[in-house]
């Protein structure tokens, strides 16, 4: 094999490495089955918690959507 093969296939499996990675480190959490969360279904509620500046806001890096339970189950 010459050079540039070898460092093609070299950065196709770096990057592969990197997505299997971030998946295995990006798991959305299961919303807690506590009182706090079977209050209420609607968004709004979960955001008077977890909306920016709120006591338990989600990170910076959370995905910018409000419907929740399109990614979060509920944990039983
Ligand atoms: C009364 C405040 C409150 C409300 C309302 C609330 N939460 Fe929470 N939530 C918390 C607290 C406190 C925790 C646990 C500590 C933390 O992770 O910040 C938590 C944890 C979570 C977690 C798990 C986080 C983790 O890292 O394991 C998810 C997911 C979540 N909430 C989603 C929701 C959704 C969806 C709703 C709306 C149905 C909601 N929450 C409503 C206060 C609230
Ligand atoms: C597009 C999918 C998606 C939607 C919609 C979504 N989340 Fe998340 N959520 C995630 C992912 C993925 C993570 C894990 C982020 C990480 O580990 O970097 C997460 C993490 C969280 C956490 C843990 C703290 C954090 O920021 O990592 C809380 C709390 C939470 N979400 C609450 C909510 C609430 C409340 C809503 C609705 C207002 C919501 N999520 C909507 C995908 C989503």
């Amino acid at each position: 094999m010459n050079r540039r093969v070898v460092l093609v296939l070299t950065l196709m499996l770096a990057l592969v490495g990197g997505l299997v990675f971030f998946t295995v480190t990006h798991q959305r959490p299961k919303v807690p089955a506590d009182a706090d969360h079977l209050k209420s279904d609607d968004p709004q509620a979960c955001l008077s918690c977890h909306g920016r500046g709120k006591p338990h806001a989600r990170t910076k890096n959370h995905p910018l959507n409000d419907h929740c339970w399109e990614c979060h189950e509920r944990a039983r």
